[in-house]
């Protein structure tokens, strides 16, 4: 079997369970980006579209995409105008006041068609406003993830198939798109995982373990596990991600 890096498979359900905090992290880029009653927004990698739901609620007018039909589908349910769509090239033949994202860039490693699609969606002084993983988040798990890789002889390529890039390498690429970079910043957030690093696994890397035969997944995944108890695992037993933010205000100049 072969499993593209990127093949990610996302269940709405799974997500709320094991990464609620997400959205209850958002509390930041949502004030960034400042919504405006009557201010039509696009959501882009809109997820289970809990933050979506709250830019309803100021009143926007909110068209939102992700590649998950399966979150898609979860949007529809909340009576959301939300499509399947491939952020890094995306065709809705209306344009926006501004573009939000958060959580979802990292997985979207075609940086320049995403900027370029925003841009193309959005008015003349539009914003783009998002936040993602930037250079060294989750660093420990990737670590850990190569090093069973090397050991149970998988494909290491599956231990990290996102995009975390510095600020100044996402400044330089918005602004070879024709924005005007207001804010960037990389932000380290240590966040409680609520499920402990299994549930985390569970929901963003299955596709790593899959990778393996059935009989030794158990232990592919308790190595991970073991190695990384030394530094994200509290004296108390609770699991921690060690997150690092990028977070931007774009302008389309
Ligand atoms: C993040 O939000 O930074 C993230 C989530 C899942 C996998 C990788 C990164």
């Amino acid at each position: 079997m072969t499993i593209s890096p990127t093949d990610q498979k996302w269940s709405a359900k799974s997500y709320v369970e094991n990464a609620g905090f997400v959205s209850d992290l958002s509390e930041d880029v949502v004030r960034l980006l400042a919504p405006q009653p009557g201010e039509k927004i696009l959501d882009l990698g809109c997820g289970d579209g809990r933050l979506t739901e709250q830019l309803i609620d100021v009143g926007c007018d909110v068209v939102a995409i992700d590649a998950s039909a399966d979150m898609v589908a979860s949007c529809k349910d909340k009576h959301i105008d939300a499509y399947v769509a491939d952020g890094q090239n995306f065709e809705l033949n209306q344009k926006f006041d501004a573009t939000f994202s958060n959580a979802a860039l990292h997985w979207m490693p075609d940086y320049d068609g995403v900027i370029k699609s925003v841009s193309n969606h959005l008015n003349q002084g539009g914003r783009f406003v998002a936040e993602f993983g930037g250079f060294a988040n989750i660093a420990a798990i990737v670590t850990a993830l190569s090093a069973a890789a090397n050991k149970f002889d998988g494909d290491a390529a599956l231990a990290c198939p996102w995009f975390f890039p510095t600020e100044e390498f996402y400044a330089l690429a918005l602004e070879k798109h024709g924005f005007e970079v207001v804010t960037m910043e990389r932000v380290s957030r240590i966040t409680p995982l609520p499920t402990g690093i299994k549930g985390w696994l569970s929901v963003f890397r299955p596709s790593f373990f899959e990778q393996f035969d059935q009989e030794i997944q158990q232990d592919v995944l308790d190595y991970v596990v073991q190695l990384l108890e030394p530094s994200l695992q509290d004296e108390q037993g609770n699991w921690w991600a060690d997150y690092a933010r990028l977070r931007f205000y774009a302008k389309k100049s």
